[in-house]
């Protein structure tokens, strides 16, 4: 593996994500609450942008909420634009199966910039 600038710390403000490509590997780069996170633009289940999908939170509803159906984690879910699978961004592990899963990428700053180590 070897790291790759993908841009300043100021093109990955909290809340946003982007995709950026390396070599001819297309990777999502997401600042959830100012920790960046990497992971693959393709979906395990049907190989979609999963990157290009939304950020948001999500429905729960189990011990966490007293058995009440509540929005959490805000900010934290990417969902797959092709069918709705949602993934934990921290993970890279579906909801609704700790199964299918998507790899991470070290990702960290130096200097200012953003480095993914593919
Ligand atoms: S390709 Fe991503 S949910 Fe189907």
């Amino acid at each position: 593996m070897a790291a790759h600038d993908v841009g300043p710390l100021a093109d990955f403000p909290p809340g946003t994500h982007r995709v950026v490509r390396i070599r001819s590997v297309e990777i999502g780069v997401f600042n959830v609450a100012g920790t960046l996170h990497a992971l693959p633009n393709l979906c395990p289940h049907q190989f979609g942008p999963l990157c290009e999908g939304g950020v948001s939170g999500t429905m729960a509803s189990g011990p966490e909420t007293g058995w009440a159906h509540r929005w959490v984690r805000e900010g934290e879910i990417v969902t797959c634009p092709w069918h709705g699978i949602e993934f934990a961004i921290a993970t890279g592990v579906a909801l609704c199966s700790p199964k299918l899963r998507v790899r991470r990428y070290p990702v960290s700053v130096v200097a200012g910039r953003v480095t993914v180590e593919v």
